[in-house]
C-alpha cells in the first residue's frame, strides 16, 4: 500500500536522517517504527506523507510514485497525526479544526458535521467540541489531532507517537480504536512509538531504526527475540519479556518462547505450575 524504496534524506544542515530505507506496509497492515530519540522516525513519516522530499529513492502509494500525485489527492489518502499537536492544530476551536480537512474535500455540510461528531466521540472529546484549541490540555490536543485524521477517513494513517501524554485508559482506548479501524476498516497504519509494551498487543510487524537505518524488521516475536539489537537502539524488552528474561537467566527457569504480553505470560505460568 505504501512503500519506501532506498530512501535517503538529509536536512539542510547536512544531518543525514535517513540512510537507505526500504520497507513496505501492505494494505491493512499495522506497522510499528521503533528506535531511540533522533534515529529518524519522524523524518521517515514526513517523507512517507510527502512533506519532505528524499534526496534519493522514492515513496509509492499503491505502486504510484507520490511525486506524480497532487498534494490534495495525497493528503486525503494518507493522513498524519504529528508528534507535536501544536504543529497540527491551527483553527480557533476543536470543531473547526476537525472540520477543516473534510470541508477541503468539498463534502456536503451534513456529511462534514457527521464526520466531525463521529470523530470527536471516537476519541472521547465530544464535550470539548466548542472549546478553543489553546484551552485544551496536551493530551486533549493529541486526541483532537487524531479526530482530525479520523474525519478524513484515509486509506493510510501515519501516527507519530500517538499515545505519548495520554492517560493509561486513553492509551488503551485509542489503541483499540486504531486497531479496530485497521482490522475492520482495512486502514493501513504506520505508527512510531517508544511504548514497547504496546507493540506485541497491536502491531503486525515492527521495524527498528538506528541512525537512519533499519537494523531489524519482523513480527514482534522476532524483533523482541533479539534483545541486543533492541538495546543497541536504545529500546528494551516489554516489561513481561524482561521479567521472563530474568527468570530464565537468573533463576534458570526453562522457558522456550519468552512471553511478551500478560496473556502469553498467564498461559506460560499455568503451564509451569502444572
Ligand atoms: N529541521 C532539522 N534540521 C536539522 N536536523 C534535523 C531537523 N529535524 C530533525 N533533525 C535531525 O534528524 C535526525 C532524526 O530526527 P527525527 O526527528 O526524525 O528523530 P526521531 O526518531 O523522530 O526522534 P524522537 O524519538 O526524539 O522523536 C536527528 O539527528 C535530528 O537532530
Ligand atoms: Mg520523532
Amino acid at each position: 500500500m505504501i512503500e519506501a524504496k532506498n530512501v535517503e534524506f538529509r536536512y539542510p544542515d547536512g544531518t543525514r536522517a535517513l540512510d537507505g530505507i526500504t520497507f513496505s506496509a501492505g494494505r491493512g497492515e499495522f506497522i510499528g517504527i521503533l528506535g531511540g530519540n533522533g534515529c529518524g522516525k519522524t523524518t521517515l513519516l514526513k517523507v512517507l506523507n510527502g512533506l519532505l522530499k528524499p534526496i534519493r529513492g522514492e515513496i509509492c502509494l499503491d505502486h504510484e510514485n507520490i511525486r506524480s500525485m497532487s498534494r490534495d489527492r495525497l493528503f486525503t489518502r494518507v493522513c498524519t497525526m504529528f508528534q507535536n499537536p501544536d504543529d497540527q492544530l491551527f483553527s480557533p476551536t476543536v470543531r473547526e479544526d476537525i472540520a477543516f480537512g473534510p470541508k477541503n474535500m468539498n463534502l456536503a455540510k451534513d456529511e462534514v458535521d457527521r464526520r466531525v461528531s463521529s470523530a470527536l466521540s471516537s476519541v472521547g472529546m465530544a464535550e470539548s467540541a466548542d472549546k478553543p484549541i489553546n484551552a485544551l490540555s496536551y493530551g486533549q490536543k493529541k486526541r483532537a489531532c487524531l479526530a482530525g485524521v479520523l474525519a478524513m477517513r484515509p486509506e493510510v494513517i501515519l501516527l507519530d507517537e500517538p499515545t505519548a501524554s495520554l492517560d493509561p485508559m486513553g492509551t488503551s482506548s485509542i489503541m483499540h480504536l486504531l486497531k479496530d479501524l485497521n482490522t475492520k476498516g482495512g486502514v493501513t497504519m504506520v505508527m512510531t512509538t517508544h511504548s514497547v509494551d504496546l507493540v506485541p498487543l497491536f502491531i503486525d510487524r515492527a521495524i527498528i531504526l538506528n541512525r537512519g537505518r533499519i537494523v531489524k524488521e519482523g513480527s514482534p516475536a522476532e524483533v523482541f527475540a533479539d534483545a541486543p539489537a533492541l538495546r543497541a537502539a536504545n529500546l528494551r524488552l516489554t516489561q513481561i519479556g524482561h521479567l521472563f528474561e530474568i527468570l530464565k537467566k537468573k533463576d534458570f527457569i526453562d522457558i522456550e518462547n519468552a512471553p511478551l504480553t500478560i496473556g502469553e505470560a498467564r498461559r506460560e505460568i499455568k503451564e509451569l505450575l502444572k
